[in-house]
């Protein structure tokens, strides 16, 4: 294992420790009392609204990637939707929660670079939310990008979401260097603070990976969401049924 995955596993395995909602949701109520219910619940909020927004409509048959599930909070609607949504994460403590509170529910520890544990042409979709913004290099996005191309079955897509910018390399990281630092000191590690890209270096990725962008909201933000498919004309074709007929 490389320096960064030992780096994110321990890190993100102490958040998971002291209190796993509140850094996954980052709501300061969940610093006095956990509301399981609350927090199920914008689950399902998020799951909705994103594949709404992306124009995903999940078949009973589908089989469902959750990169970076954290407790399951993603996970258990996604399971809802599909016929099987498996959850993953660079945590193991986060892996163990999120078994204890979805029940039924499939949840296995990865390197947090790869997705090696899966073969090729598995999943239908691959879903990720407020994960690939806390990856510490573009790089390990771009990786996980081949990843999800590999996985994902010929007529396969994804939406995944990560902070980009329209400013060039060296005026982010200054900026990121002035930031005013957080309380929590946990909270300024690179492995939280992350990364942020442009969108055309996702889009340029995607076409070198053979991959078709269908779909980018809110460009420039800190809440970026890409819509890949997995793509010669043909299954574009089979992607854009699925837009107009969902
Ligand atoms: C802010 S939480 C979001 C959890 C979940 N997606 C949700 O919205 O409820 C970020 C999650 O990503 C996981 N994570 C961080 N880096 C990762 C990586 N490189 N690979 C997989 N998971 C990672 C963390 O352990 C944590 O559970």
């Amino acid at each position: 294992m490389g320096f960064w995955s030992r780096k994110m596993a321990r890190e993100w395995d102490d958040r998971a420790d002291k209190n796993a909602p509140l850094y996954i949701y980052t709501d300061e109520k969940f610093e006095e009392e956990f509301d399981e219910d609350f927090f199920f619940k914008s689950g399902q909020q998020d799951v909705d609204q994103t594949l709404a927004a992306m124009h995903v409509h999940p078949k009973p048959d589908w089989r469902v990637l959750d990169i970076g599930c954290g407790i399951g909070r993603l996970t258990r609607r996604l399971d809802q939707l599909a016929g099987e949504a498996i959850g993953v994460d660079v945590s193991a403590g986060m892996v163990q929660k999120a078994g204890q509170f979805n029940p039924g529910i499939t949840f296995q520890q990865i390197s947090g670079v790869d997705l090696k544990l899966f073969p090729d042409n598995h999943f239908d979709f691959v879903f990720s939310f407020i994960v690939f913004q806390h990856l510490p290099r573009t790089s390990l996005v771009m990786g996980y990008l081949e990843e999800i191309e590999r996985v994902l079955k010929p007529s396969g897509i994804t939406v995944f979401q990560m902070k980009t910018s329209f400013h060039p390399a060296w005026k982010r990281a200054y900026w990121n260097w002035r930031r005013p630092k957080h309380r929590d000191m946990d909270r300024n590690s690179s492995t939280f603070v992350g990364c942020e890209t442009r969108v055309g270096a996702i889009q340029e990725k995607a076409r070198q990976l053979g991959m078709v962008t269908d779909m980018v909201l809110y460009e420039g933000s800190y809440r970026t969401y890409f819509r890949l498919s997995k793509g010669d004309p043909d299954k574009i074709k089979v992607n854009l049924d699925n837009l107009l007929n969902p």
